[in-house]
């Protein structure tokens, strides 16, 4: 699908459909959706009046007014109250705008930017996240279904301000470029296990910039490093986690370069457990299924790249992916184990099942040794206890830095995408000190996403360092905020502020 703008008048632009918006509680449509209201004889305003439609977000209203405008089809999707709306109510109300036009089989539609101007949201912010939303709407995994899905081939932002058009067409740019590195990764994640092993894994991040035009592309270079140079590394955590399975295990490091004013490196680990069974110590078959998406995080800092490349970001910045099965075996590490990880440290394994922070600690330790990073941000679907305490609404967040997590939190706030932090104080290191070695790899039934995150903070060291579970966020359940069930893409939304943003902002 391609995703385009111009400028002009919503009326006459030829298309399958056109799409304009409501605020809640607005009786009489302005700009527009005022002047489409007036051409259709006031169908929509008698449509609010009657109560058929009264602009909730989430909720739209299909027309097929008989003249007045150009396209056969009207569409006027809900933003929801006015006091309430962000640039990424913009995002959400692509995904029923999609869904009307699959179910219709429509080939072109053309939409409004929705929020140029609507408290402080400039048409550039308004016009990057409609196109975002547009694109990651659009994602869908048909791999293995015989009948495909519909797609539309053209989507058309039209502004009516020609003076605007610039700085829409740059945020439809961003929007684009960003939801398409963003579905790449998702592609990943929705991949069934067998086809998805570490050594696919590293086949994949090999290709992250393809497709990308060559200038960008260029600037990535990907390494990978098998059992060989992973065992002369030391690599204790991701030796002992991935021997359980047939398929060795990888450390994938994808290097993009921003450029002569780049600077230091930031590095971005992403769990990258292929599949979780748990090992020895098995987890229960119910909903096993759905422990492919345990290298979500990987999948996210891959696609961070793609990102960085697609939009030129000046600073260089690295995905350091470990990628492992997780298997029961006659050769799988077991819970007793001592470990000696790549950093020196000694771990006691408990569960076989808390196998993320292991591979993570050595991919943490390699990463600073090897990039020497100002910051260094991790991803991972590391706990359950993390959809406990914080559910799919937030990003479970705690970091060694009190700068770089605000940063992080402006970030999120900008991106839409919600993280949270919890606390990494001193007095949890109690819960994962062991007796026979230096940390154990469980802290017990409290706290569990604090106490994981707590063991990667002993691998930070003086990194400034913040930690994402992605474990509530990183797979959609039931369609929710402009998202269908799935692969979500977290937290690349967020990423993608925090480094296209320069440092002291
Ligand atoms: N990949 C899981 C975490 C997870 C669980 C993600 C459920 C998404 C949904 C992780 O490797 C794991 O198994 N964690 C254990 C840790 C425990 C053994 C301390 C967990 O959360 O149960
Ligand atoms: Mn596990
Ligand atoms: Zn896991």
């Amino acid at each position: 699908m391609r995703i385009e703008c111009t400028s002009g008048d919503i009326r006459t632009v030829k298309a399958d459909m056109v799409v304009v918006n409501l605020f809640e509680g607005t009786a009489k449509p302005g700009g527009a959706t005022g002047a489409v209201d007036a051409a259709i004889g006031g169908a929509i305003a008698a449509a609010v009046r009657g109560g058929d439609f009264d602009g909730r977000l989430g909720e739209s209203y299909f027309l097929r007014p008989a003249r007045g405008v150009s396209a056969p089809r009207v569409l006027v999707v809900g933003l929801g109250k006015k006091e309430k709306f962000t640039a990424d109510v913009a995002r959400q109300v692509a995904l029923p705008v999609l869904k009307a036009a699959k179910r219709m089989k429509l080939s072109t539609v053309a939409s409004v930017v929705h929020g140029a101007g609507v408290g402080g949201i400039s048409p550039e912010t308004a016009a990057r996240f409609c196109a975002l939303g547009v694109a990651l709407s659009s994602f869908e995994y048909d791999r293995f279904k015989e009948e495909k899905g519909h797609r539309l081939s053209r989507f058309l932002f039209v502004e009516r301000d020609a003076k605007a058009l610039p700085a829409v067409r740059a945020g439809v740019f961003h929007g684009v470029k960003l939801g398409e590195a963003i579905n790449w990764g998702r592609v990943l994640v929705a991949t069934p296990p067998a086809d998805l092993r570490p050594d696919d894994l590293a086949r994949a991040a090999r290709k992250v910039g393809a497709g990308l035009d060559s200038r960008a592309a260029a600037r990535i270079r990907v390494r990978v490093l098998g059992v060989r140079e992973l065992t002369a590394l030391k690599a204790g955590g991701i030796l002992a986690v991935g021997k359980g399975s047939q398929a060795p295990p990888r450390l994938i490091a994808a290097e993009y370069r921003g450029g002569p004013a780049a600077g230091k490196w930031t590095v971005l680990v992403g769990k990258g457990v292929t599949f979780d069974t748990g090992g020895i110590s098995l987890k229960k078959w119910e909903g096993m299924e759905k422990m492919k998406y345990d290298m979500a995080g990987a999948a996210g800092m891959l696609s961070a790249i793609r990102a960085c490349a697609a939009l030129g970001v000046r600073r260089n910045v690295a995905a350091v992916v470990p990628a492992v099965e997780n298997m029961p075996s006659g050769s799988a590490y077991r819970p007793g184990d001592v470990l000696r990880m790549m950093s020196g440290k000694t771990v006691e394994i408990l569960s076989t099942d808390a196998e993320g922070r292991l591979i993570l600690a050595d991919a943490m330790t390699y990463a600073r040794r090897k990039y020497r990073p100002e910051v260094m941000v991790d991803a991972a679907t590391l706990t359950g206890a993390c959809v406990v305490a914080l559910g799919s609404v937030n990003i479970g967040m705690m970091g060694n830095d009190e700068r770089l997590v605000a940063r992080m939190k402006s970030a999120s706030a900008l991106s839409g995408e919600k993280a949270w932090e919890l606390p990494l104080h001193e007095e949890y290191l109690e819960q994962i000190k062991s007796e026979i070695g230096d940390l154990k790899n469980i802290g017990g039934p409290e706290a569990g996403t604090i106490t994981a995150g707590y063991f990667l903070k002993e691998f930070a060291g003086d990194t400034p360092w913040v930690h994402f579970d992605i474990a509530g966020t990183a797979w959609v359940e039931k369609e929710k905020r402009g998202y269908a069930p799935g692969p979500s893409g977290a937290p690349v939304r967020l990423l993608a502020e925090f480094l296209s943003t320069p440092a002291g902002r």
